[in-house]
């Protein structure tokens, strides 16, 4: 058996956690590659909106096993506290979640860190969510960092206060509230001790490549998006981890020849949150127009995103980096009743026309549009089919240029808006 991928093709927030919740029924295995407490993966079932972080999306479904990968970062005060929130819905979600005891762990000075470097950046600030993802991950590779794993050991407190004394050296001056620290430090250690005792921290490694010789189904759920990777995205303005599909190989310990089918997410236009450059943003009304109908504020910071219309140049590079062999096409919705609906399909960087993106996203890029006309509006569920003329030729527009079938098309927030072609 092979391990299929969900992954974002855009600047995150695609709609990832609806799309797996959706899928996971046809799998035994959902697992986290990457990421952290950055992501926010929405989720709406009969009406109830749920918000991952950690978790993976498939934790709704009794029969799924849940695994966090070593790609992830956990910070266990926010993992624990989104256990618990899901269980006082009177499930028992310990069962069906396994943490990789080759996950990094985020410390509470991780956070002040990232506050620190963010202040240090000023107007060039990442923007970044502040949950200690970067210097997190940049514990990881200084090979500084703690992990899982070794929370179960007897040396685990000596190595957290080394760690904790290297970190107070780096925020040598920056202010910081002492107590509200030690506050946070005190839930820190409290939600360790509850991952020790009520979760199963293992080599998952050898679980998952174990359940693939079975026959198992796994889907491997990306966090963020293309455009956010570590390597490909608009660096700086990237979060930390690699968000392609080679991220999941890694992020879980599974052999690229044992990757099946790459499921790629997008929206049917663009958002971004935090900073960086955005070739299609729309700062006019048909922006705000965008962000108030499609509700894009951020699922883990509350901020406005930006919006912009969909950015095929964008779009395909995503798609050749992580081989995507279907697409899920998402919050279609959101753009009924839009006479007219664009596209970017080109770009123009420095007087010449082109549909790659140059490695300086910053510099001028004037995007070329192809206007289509709007659809009107869509009934909340039905197939294919019913679907207006003008959606359906705006669908095909994208399929023939991306040369990649769009196999899911989401029409509302709810489960059961999703139609499947
Ligand atoms: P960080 O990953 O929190 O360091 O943030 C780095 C950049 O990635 C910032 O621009 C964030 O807004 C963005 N980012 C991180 N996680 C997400 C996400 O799940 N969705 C959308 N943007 C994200």
């Amino acid at each position: 058996m092979k391990t299929d991928i969900l992954l974002g093709l855009q600047w995150g927030d695609e709609g990832k956690g609806k799309v797996v919740d959706v899928l996971a029924p046809n799998y035994n295995i959902v697992a986290r590659f990457q990421g952290g407490p950055n992501a926010g993966h929405t989720l709406e079932i009969a009406g109830k909106k749920h918000v991952l972080h950690t978790i993976p999306s498939g934790i709704f479904h009794s029969h799924v096993l849940n695994v966090i990968g070593n790609g992830v970062v956990i910070d266990p005060t926010s993992f624990v506290a989104e256990i618990k929130e899901i269980e006082a819905l009177g499930t028992d979600i310990c069962k069906r979640l396994v943490v990789s005891k080759r996950a990094h762990l985020i410390l509470p000075t991780h956070r002040l860190l990232d506050a620190y470097s963010e202040a240090q950046k000023g107007k060039k600030k990442i923007g970044s969510t502040l949950k200690g993802i970067g210097p997190a991950y940049m514990d990881k590779t200084g090979r500084n960092g703690l992990r899982i794993g070794d929370i179960m050991e007897k040396y685990f407190s000596k190595r957290y206060h080394d760690l904790l004394d290297k970190h107070k050296k780096l925020l040598g001056s920056f202010e910081y509230d002492d107590k509200a620290l030690a506050e946070n430090e005190k839930k820190w250690m409290q939600s360790i001790e509850f991952i020790r005792k009520s979760l199963l921290c293992t080599d998952t490694e050898y679980l998952l490549n174990d359940a693939l010789k079975q026959g198992k189904k796994i889907l491997a759920e990306g966090a963020q998006g293309s455009l956010l990777d570590i390597d490909f995205g608009s660096y700086p303005y990237v979060t930390s981890s690699s968000t392609t599909c080679a991220g999941a190989c890694i992020g879980l310990g599974i052999a690229p020849s044992l990757i099946g089918s790459v499921e790629g997410v997008f929206k049917a236009y663009c958002t971004r949150v935090g900073s960086g450059p955005f070739p299609t943003e729309l700062k006019d009304e048909t922006g705000e127009r965008i962000c108030q109908v499609g509700r894009e504020f951020g699922s883990t910071t509350g901020r406005k995103r930006r919006c912009g219309w969909l950015d095929l140049p964008a779009l395909k590079r995503s798609i050749m980096l992580s081989g995507v062999t279907s697409l899920d096409m998402m919050k279609i919705d959101v753009l009924d009743d839009f006479e007219e609906v664009k596209i970017c399909t080109h770009y123009i960087v420095n007087g010449e026309k082109t549909d790659c993106l140059p490695y300086n996203l910053s510099e001028e890029i004037v995007p070329v549009y192809k206007s289509f006309k709007g659809w009107g509006k869509l009934a909340a569920s039905g197939n294919y089919n019913s679907l207006p003329a003008e959606l359906k030729n705006y669908i095909g527009f994208i399929e023939d240029a991306v040369k990649v079938p769009v196999k899911l098309v989401s029409v509302g927030p709810d489960r059961s808006q999703t139609i499947l072609r």
